[in-house]
């Protein structure tokens, strides 16, 4: 955040300002800090993921979920949970986050039945086929439009029939202090932003896809669904 006003005027994200790097590698890099990270966004997942999942009874029409950037399992854990209708989920995340993962006690019931399985890598590089539904929670945020796109094309090209309903803070006019605050944070540490429902549907068009509604969960997360156009 100190390195707000130097990114402001000269672009790029402060936290590369400040550290030489990007987010993700420096935690790459910083393997307590990264734990860390990991644990606050389960924390997140662990308190919102239930109304923000049972918001979105179309989970439970899928077969097979994949949480893209989906951390150490809270969300996808919470949809599986929700709807035993979904035969199995894929978290896709780094490896170093996956490892974290697959080390977790609460997840070994998932885990040994095959319901929850991992995808570990780059999800820019490659992403799960044979998939229904790709989901995304507080992801497309630290992105620009252009990686955005190629993520989401990705998508398209791996599952072709399937849709997506990515659980995402959406910018607006009436937007609360809490997202303001947001995401003026996913500039500084990633020169992200929080995107409106046009600019949602102008980048899911430019892969490839529909925005068809925009689902709100009582919670400061909307579900965004959009299908293969
Ligand atoms: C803000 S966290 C969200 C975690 C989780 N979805 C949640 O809400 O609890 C972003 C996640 O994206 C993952 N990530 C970042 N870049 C990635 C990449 N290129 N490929 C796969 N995962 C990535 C990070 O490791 C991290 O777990």
């Amino acid at each position: 955040m100190g390195e707000l006003r130097r990114a402001g005027r000269t672009g790029g994200p402060g936290f590369e300002k400040a550290y030489d790097t990007n987010l993700w590698a420096w935690l790459g890099q910083n393997p307590g800090a990264a734990r860390q990270f990991n644990d606050a966004m389960r924390e997140f997942s662990a308190t919102w993921g239930p109304r923000i999942v049972a918001s979105y009874t179309p989970f439970g029409e899928a077969s097979v979920v994949a949480d893209l950037g989906g951390g150490t399992g809270a969300f996808l854990t919470e949809i599986l949970t929700r709807y035993p209708s979904v035969s199995r989920g894929v978290v896709v995340d780094q490896p170093s986050v996956v490892e974290q993962a697959r080390a977790r006690a609460d997840l070994a019931p998932l885990i040994s039945s095959g319901r929850l399985d991992f995808f570990p890598g780059d999800f820019f590089a490659d992403v799960p086929t044979g998939i229904d539904v790709y989901t995304t929670k507080q992801i497309t945020h630290s992105w620009s439009d252009a990686q955005l796109v190629s993520l989401l094309k990705r998508c398209r090209d791996a599952s072709p029939n399937a849709k997506f309903a990515a659980a995402e803070l959406v910018q607006s006019h009436e937007a609360s202090k809490f997202l303001r605050h947001f995401d003026i944070m996913m500039y500084a540490t990633m020169a992200g932003f929080l995107r409106s429902g046009d600019e949602y549907a102008d980048v899911f068009a430019q892969a490839g896809y529909e925005l068809q509604r925009i689902v709100p969960t009582g919670t400061a997360f909307a579900i965004i669904e959009a299908t293969p156009a």
